[in-house]
């Protein structure tokens, strides 16, 4: 028993002094000084259940230790035996083609990929088997079988055909979570078009800048969708992106909300007329390992999204394999992402994983909060879910809202949680393994980006001790390393950048249509050595953990001394006050930078000065006196992407000169930043 993880071992020592090194490019450097205070006190370590260690597929560190230590020595060999679990038409003739930064996987091999997230399965006898058990956010429910999906798929496919979609077209795909959005995504995998889905929530403003980059030649749409209660009238924000477009020559319209909606006439069909006698066979044509599969865009820092390119044979061996292990998928889970299929988490880890595991998934269409905050775990308790993957923004917001909506619930058919999209703070970490977890289910803290496909960086919950925070172990076949500017790997406990040293199969293949953009943005800083540069800080613990601790844009640089976001940030959170807190650098005349913490409270009318006071203080205590923040703004809300990450940049150039100009498209929120502005003018 001594392993279960509600037995965790609690040694808080102070960790050494992490040296953050490679930041040279920085403004203000004190060269007295490379060194960063990383304090980190957080040393509670969560054994696997033995229980749960029993039946997963890895039992133990030590065969991680073994089969990492093989895969590393040979990746070429690990992945090529992962693939070969999948459906080919014709095998690969070679693993690897590597002409940094170009890498080609199972160059020669043919596949169709909606094959293999649909057909074998019913091939294998499982077509009876739920793929997708939806929930409306009116609450209306459909279960869809893998005979079903599949079906509904080969329909749509040949709809989209009988509109002369060919492969190589780009389709643009804008829809609510519904089962048809992954029907039009694995369509448009069956005949070889490239889809792109843009995230239901965004304006037709990105819509167009979309469709423009990728000369698309037709959209998925639906008349709305449901969220928190209203609709959100997707048709409409196409048309408006379509008014200047000249590629676009068909729009495929979805009902589901019943709202009204124009329809032009020879441009816009309805989808249930579509696929009206469209036959539920459509062959499933191989096709080239590297034909392209998606273009996913992501905002960079700097405003102009960027296309970002994935392929079919190496992308989906990734997405299926790192499902598999890292969800220790069983025949018997029912699996929920709480993700978006707009996001790369929504590709990889909805549809493509799962969907290539043959597992059974809850789709959700709406908003954690409506009618409530319990409406997540309400999901949970009617489909027993047992693995639940979500975001640290989601984790923050249940824990603001209040304890007594999962202890509403029944969450017993849990046995695995996950996390992704930041560094998850230690606080919330430990909410999320006591309050939903029930202290019994190990958490996946999965590090990975858009650009990466799939999970990297994890924990494989059967084997790996966990501490709250980090992202602990590189996955199978990936060399990840923390390195320094000349890109030696740097000690235990010293900061530097992330980078990956050798391709992977799931690796992004391109910035579309801009070669330059990505091999300066990803490549350049490494050439000489073919590293692939994350734009993530961090260090290794003694235990070989990886501990991100903020985006490099985001880096502090306070009397010389460089300090990532994540750990002040942590500590602010740890105080019983806060609900949230980003942390950014404001020009000061004397350190170069002092710290400006914006911090959410859980009772906003708790905010005084006593109480930042006490905060600065607690930092000072936690972390060391130079992570205290110089000024502690409260703050009702924080700026965040529409995926839910924290843009420090708009915070930082709030602090600098009190407003915003910089790109604000990918903001959720501009209320959020109208109010932060409105407090800095008083
Ligand atoms: C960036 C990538 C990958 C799916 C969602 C985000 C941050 C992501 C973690 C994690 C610490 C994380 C990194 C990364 N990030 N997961 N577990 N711990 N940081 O995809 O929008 O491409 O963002 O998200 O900074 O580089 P994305």
């Amino acid at each position: 028993m001594e392993s279960s993880i509600g037995m965790a071992t609690r040694i808080r020592t102070l960790a050494a002094l992490a040296v953050f090194k490679g930041f040279s490019t920085l403004p203000n450097r004190n060269p007295m000084s490379d060194t960063i205070e990383s304090l980190s006190t957080e040393n509670r370590v969560f054994s696997p259940p033995s229980n749960f260690a029993a039946t997963a597929r890895v039992q133990s560190l030590e065969d991680y230790k073994k089969l990492y230590a093989e895969s590393i020595a040979d990746p070429e060999s690990y992945w090529a035996e992962r693939a070969s679990e999948l459906t080919w038409q014709k095998p690969w003739e070679t693993v690897l083609e590597w002409k940094k930064p170009d890498a080609k996987w199972f160059v020669g091999g043919q596949l169709n990929v909606s094959e293999n997230c649909l057909d074998r399965h019913v091939a294998a006898g499982n077509g009876d088997k739920v793929a997708i058990l939806f929930e409306g956010e009116p609450g209306d429910k459909r279960a869809v079988t893998y005979s079903q999906l599949l079906a509904d798929t080969c329909k749509f496919a040949n709809a989209l055909k009988a509109r002369g979609i060919k492969p190589g077209d780009r389709v643009i795909i804008y829809m609510p979570m519904v089962p048809e959005a992954a029907v039009a995504m694995l369509a448009c995998a069956r005949i070889g078009a490239v889809h792109s889905v843009v995230f239901g929530g965004f304006s037709a403003q990105s819509i167009s800048d979309r469709l423009e980059d990728s000369e698309a030649v037709a959209v998925v749409t639906a008349d709305g969708g449901w969220r928190r209660g209203k609709v959100v009238e997707l048709k409409a924000s196409v048309d408006e992106a379509l008014e200047e477009n000249t590629t676009v020559k068909n729009v495929f319209v979805l009902k589901r909300t019943e709202n009204e909606v124009t329809m032009r006439n020879g441009r816009d069909h309805w989808w249930h007329e579509e696929i009206e006698g469209a036959s539920e066979e459509c062959p499933a044509l191989a096709f080239d390992s590297e034909h392209p599969l998606f273009i996913l865009y992501t905002s960079g820092s700097t405003g102009k999204p960027k296309g970002i390119l994935h392929t079919s044979g190496g992308y989906l061996t990734g997405a299926y394999t790192t499902y598999r292990y890292i969800f220790d998928y069983k025949d018997n889970d029912v699996f929920w992402c709480t993700a978006d299929v707009g996001w790369i988490t929504g590709h990889s880890y909805v549809v493509y994983g799962p969907m290539a595991n043959g597992a059974t998934q809850v789709f959700y269409e709406g908003a954690p909060n409506q009618p409530d905050f319990g409406r997540f775990w309400q999901i949970v308790e009617d489909y027993k879910v047992s693995v639940f993957y979500t975001a640290p923004t989601a984790i923050r917001a249940f824990i603001k809202a209040g304890d007594s909506f999962p202890e509403g619930r029944d969450l017993s058919s849990l046995r695995l949680l996950g996390s992704v999209g930041e560094p998850i703070n230690p606080e919330a970490w430990m909410w999320y393994h006591t309050k939903i977890g029930g202290e019994r289910c190990p958490i996946v803290d999965t590090w990975w980006q858009t650009e990466t496909g799939a999970i990297l960086i994890s924990p494989l919950p059967g084997a790996t001790p966990l501490k709250p925070g980090t992202a602990t172990l590189p996955f199978f076949g990936i060399d990840a390393a923390i390195v320094d500017e000349t890109g030696k790997e740097v000690a235990a406990n010293e900061g530097g950048k992330l980078v990956i040293r050798k391709p992977w199969p799931s690796m992004l293949r391109g910035i579309y249509r801009d070669e330059a953009r990505f091999k300066e943005t990803y490549w350049d800083e490494y050439w000489d050595q073919g590293f692939y540069l994350a734009g993530d800080g961090a260090r290794r613990d003694e235990d070989g953990n990886f501990w991100i601790v903020g985006r490099l844009d985001d880096v502090l640089n306070v009397s010389g001394h460089r300090l990532g976001t994540a750990e002040v940030e942590s500590a602010l959170v740890a105080h019983p006050a806060v609900a949230e807190a980003a942390v950014v650098g404001k020009p000061h005349e004397i350190k170069g930078q002092g710290i400006v913490a914006f911090v959410t409270l859980k009772t906003e009318s708790n905010a005084c000065d006593a109480l930042s006071a006490e905060l600065r203080n607690h930092v000072g205590t936690q972390i060391g006196a130079i992570a205290k923040p110089d000024e502690i703004r409260f703050a009702a809300g924080l700026p965040k992407t529409r995926s839910g990450k924290i843009m420090r940049r708009l915070l930082k150039e709030i602090c600098a000169s009190g407003t915003v100009s910089g790109d604000t498209t990918t903001l959720e929120d501009f209320n959020v930043v109208a109010a932060l502005q409105q407090t800095s003018e008083d």
